[in-house]
């Protein structure tokens, strides 16, 4: 939060910024009043995005995509894959137990979600290096070789990189969805291509934005909540021991590590008429960002933000959003981390920290997390 008050205006990124909790879930859940779609107010004459996802969809076209994918995602379906995620878990650790050390981002909370997601899809989880590579490119911005004396410059290399990482994903996807239409399997991508609304087949570019966000957006912050689980269990021994006598209080340790550290910092919405907010007017088509991190601080909300407090009480955090693009994701990155969590908890009575680096933590304005965990 800046010190110029709840709402602000970033003069050198061009865009809006609200910290507090009541701001952030009206910007998320209002979306008469600010749209997921900029493509309406905001135009790239390099046109970065092709097809549309539920992510920057508005009504009626996000209910209908949005209905093709929840069934997949609904937190009966996520609960039928408890047994294939706690056996990817059980994999992971004995590739790397015996040593009596591991890296908890590289070998646990990197590759679990994206076996998850990959088995999914359909797609081969080898692949994942690539993956790896392709969610760093979009979501990490990481562009250190880039200087940003000139914001303009940067934005228009970032869209560069960014737009070169979606050529090369789309055309993976675009060889996976042939292979699919020849030969249909009981996978996503089959499913996705099987769908209709309307009468109508999603379009293969709308197929491809779907794929990508399930590609990128949910595993890099899956695994950041493994990661910063762990860090928070860290840095509050007593939270540990605690999770190791009465590992049924693991998920309400997750609402508070979502909350305490959220994996995703920040949502973003496009005002579609001019709007006031604590006195200041926002014109029509700017760009608006809700702190999600920021809001999960707000005192108000949260009596005594500042403690990480396992068995906290009506613990409303937004780390996965609010309203009608609540995170797709929610059910299976939260049994996923239950499941990681709790074999780990199970398997090893003294998880330490390796204390002799310092933690280096992802430089991203869009996600927040360590990039390595040695322990
Ligand atoms: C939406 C966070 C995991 C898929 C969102 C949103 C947030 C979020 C904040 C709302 C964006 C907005 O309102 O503009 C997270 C966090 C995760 C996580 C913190 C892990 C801890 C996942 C996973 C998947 C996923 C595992 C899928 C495999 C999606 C999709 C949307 C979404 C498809 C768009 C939903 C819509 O627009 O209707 N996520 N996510 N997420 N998430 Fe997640």
């Amino acid at each position: 939060r800046t010190e110029s008050g709840p709402v602000s205006y970033n003069e050198r990124g061009k865009f809006w910024e609200v910290f507090e909790y009541d701001d952030v879930l009206a910007l998320a859940s209002d979306h008469e009043t600010f749209s997921s779609d900029g493509s309406q107010f905001v135009e790239h004459p390099d046109q970065m995005v092709k097809g549309q996802s539920v992510l920057t969809t508005d009504p009626p076209r996000h209910r209908q995509l949005r209905s093709l994918v929840s069934q997949a995602f609904t937190p009966r379906a996520i609960a039928s894959m408890a047994a294939r995620i706690a056996e990817i878990t059980h994999n992971l650790l004995d590739q790397v137990a015996w040593q009596g050390a591991m890296d908890i981002i590289a070998d646990l909370s990197y590759p679990l979600p994206v076996i998850v997601i990959s088995e999914m899809l359909g797609i081969p989880s080898e692949d994942r290096a690539q993956f790896k590579h392709w969610s760093d490119q979009m979501v990490v911005s990481e562009y250190e070789d880039l200087s940003r004396d000139n914001i303009e410059e940067y934005n228009k290399r970032v869209r560069t990189i960014m737009r070169q990482t979606l050529d090369e994903l789309y055309d993976y996807f675009r060889q996976v969805l042939a292979e699919r239409r020849l030969q249909p399997r009981h996978d996503l991508v089959s499913a996705l291509l099987a769908a209709q609304i309307e009468g109508e087949s999603l379009s293969e570019p709308d197929i491809l934005a779907f794929c990508a966000l399930l590609l990128i957006a949910g595993n890099i912050t899956t695994t950041n909540l493994i990661g910063n689980a762990l860090l928070c269990f860290d840095e509050h021994p007593e939270a540990m021991e605690q999770l190791h006598a009465r590992p049924d209080l693991i998920p309400q340790a997750i609402e508070e590590v979502l909350r305490y550290r959220s994996p995703a910092l920040l949502v973003g919405r496009y005002a579609t008429r001019p709007i006031e907010i604590h006195g200041q007017t926002i014109p029509r088509g700017q760009l608006i960002i809700g702190w999600l991190a920021c809001a999960n601080f707000d005192q108000v909300q949260f009596p005594q933000p500042e403690r990480f407090d396992i068995e906290r009480t009506l613990n409303r955090h937004l780390a996965f959003g609010h309203g009608i693009h609540f995170c797709l994701g929610a059910p299976l990155a939260r049994l996923e981390a239950k499941i990681a969590l709790g074999i780990l908890l199970e398997r090893f009575q003294h998880i330490r920290r390796e204390r002799t680096q310092s933690i280096e933590t992802i430089r991203s304005v869009f996600i927040m997390g360590p990039k390595h965990l040695p322990v």
